[in-house]
């Protein structure tokens, strides 16, 4: 019989050189060729505690002995255990789960129980979704609608016209303003925006906390949060964070709005809640909000893989391992000093503009010009060029390519919080040494 040609991967190729990834453990990618790649971007910001936890491999077998699926309309003792520590995680109140196998899908369900709410409490007309021009809420149509990155291009034709603002986006103010007082037009345009609408028209509005590969790891000013609850309170809109980049530790705090004391009447969540040791995201609601719509007959309608009992076991163990490990506080300790190198190493560097972040979470921006902070074209895919010529020296950078608008281009810095300090030497240097090769190319 005739050998079968390999097969791709996918049916689009990326922009990167094709790896055959072996096995990885901590922080580190082995190929199936003997090269050893640092892993700074956690996958897709996925790999918060690191790989190859062999207890974990373990547990995951067990629990697929016991039962390997359940219909999500029962419990079993896996989904009891994870969402009573999942109560543990989330602030006072928000402590009604739901669980999907990703962020997209629980962006959809986030989106969906607040049109839900609004119809079952006689407001139908509630269906606007307000979410920022520069953002990235997933890959379904819809989360694709909500979003604002450049993701939706090829899809514009059937994406839901859902009225967006600008971010909170200080370093490059879209009002032209400098600190103080940006941030109050920030959250100003979203009232805005409501009454620009009619608040009887608007069901919600959802955000990232603080923007991840639609800006490249871009914190707001302390004011914003705060103000945006208070607007979304005094109108009626139900406040969405999109937590599936920046939850479960990764800024320093179990969540990202933690900083700024706020909680949301939904946070959503993925990524780092298994660490990628399964597929996973879930959307915590406050309890009040679910109340009354079961006090109305409400119901909600399952993926088939809702709250698999694998997932949710592992779910458990990851962040029982988060709490065992004190890696939230390892991440804020850790993450503070790879912020300082990276500012130290890169600062003087022709092509790194504004290096920021928070905890595990990092971006350098992209410039032509350091003085102005001009952005590169995004024909030049400049994001693109760095992760690929970090490949090159065996490290890998997530690209926030060219999507924030007006941002530019960046680099995500966003390593597994298990990381020592020799490999926080290793990364920076390293992309110091990505950056010196590209930026000759680009003149
Ligand atoms: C903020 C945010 N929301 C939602 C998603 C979508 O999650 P997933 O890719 O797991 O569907 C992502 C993915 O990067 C994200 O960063």
């Amino acid at each position: 019989m005739a050998e079968l040609p390999e097969l791709p991967l996918t049916f689009i190729r990326g922009p990167y050189e094709p790896l055959l990834i072996d096995h990885a453990e901590g922080a580190w990618l082995y190929t199936a060729d003997g090269r050893k790649i640092l892993d700074a971007a956690a996958g897709a910001v996925v790999t918060n505690i690191g790989q190859g936890r062999e207890e974990i491999a373990q547990l995951a077998a067990n629990e697929m002995r016991r039962a390997n699926y359940v219909v999500p309309i029962w419990s079993t003792p896996q989904r009891q255990r994870l969402v009573k520590r999942l109560a543990r995680w989330t602030a006072p109140g928000l402590t009604r789960f739901f669980f999907t196998s990703g962020g997209s899908e629980a962006v959809e369900a986030a989106l969906k129980f607040a049109l839900m709410y609004h119809k079952v409490h006689g407001r139908p007309r509630r269906t606007k979704i307000i979410a920022r021009e520069a953002s990235y809420h997933g890959n379904t149509i819809a989360a694709l609608s909500a979003g604002g990155s450049l993701r939706r291009a090829d899809y514009e034709q059937v994406l839901l016209d859902w009225p967006k603002i600008k971010p909170s986006y200080c370093y490059r103010c879209p009002w032209g303003k400098t600190y103080p007082g940006c941030d109050i037009d920030c959250a100003n345009a979203l009232e805005q925006e409501i009454n620009r609408h009619g608040e009887d028209s608007i069901a919600l509005f959802i955000a990232e906390p603080m923007m991840g590969s639609a800006g490249g790891a871009v914190p707001p000013v302390k004011e914003y949060w705060p103000r945006l609850a208070e607007i979304c309170q005094r109108h009626g809109v139900l406040l969405i964070a999109d937590e599936v980049m920046t939850g479960f530790g990764r800024t320093g705090r179990r969540f990202a709005v933690d900083h700024w004391n706020v909680i949301p009447d939904i946070l959503i969540g993925g990524k780092g809640l298994t660490g990628g040791y399964l597929p996973m995201g879930m959307i915590a609601v406050k309890e009040r909000l679910v109340e009354q719509c079961e006090e109305q007959g409400a119901e909600f309608m399952f993926y088939t893989y809702s709250a698999h009992p694998t997932a949710c076991a592992v779910a458990d163990r990851v962040l029982e391992i988060m709490e065992r490990e004190h890696l939230v506080e390892r991440a804020a300790e850790m993450g503070a000093r790879l912020g300082a190198q990276l500012k130290e190493e890169l600062a003087g560097h022709p092509m790194a503009g504004d290096i920021r972040g928070a905890g595990m979470f990092w971006g350098v921006e992209l410039v032509r010009d350091r003085a102005s902070r001009a952005p590169y074209p995004p024909a030049l895919k400049v994001a693109s060029r760095v992760v690929a010529a970090g490949l090159k020296r065996d490290l890998f950078v997530y690209p926030a390519s060219g999507m924030a608008r007006p941002g530019g281009d960046a680099v995500m810095v966003t390593p597994p919080f298990v990381i020592g300090n020799d490999e926080i030497e290793y990364l920076v240097s390293r992309l110091r040494a990505t950056l010196d090769d590209v930026h000759p190319n680009l003149q």
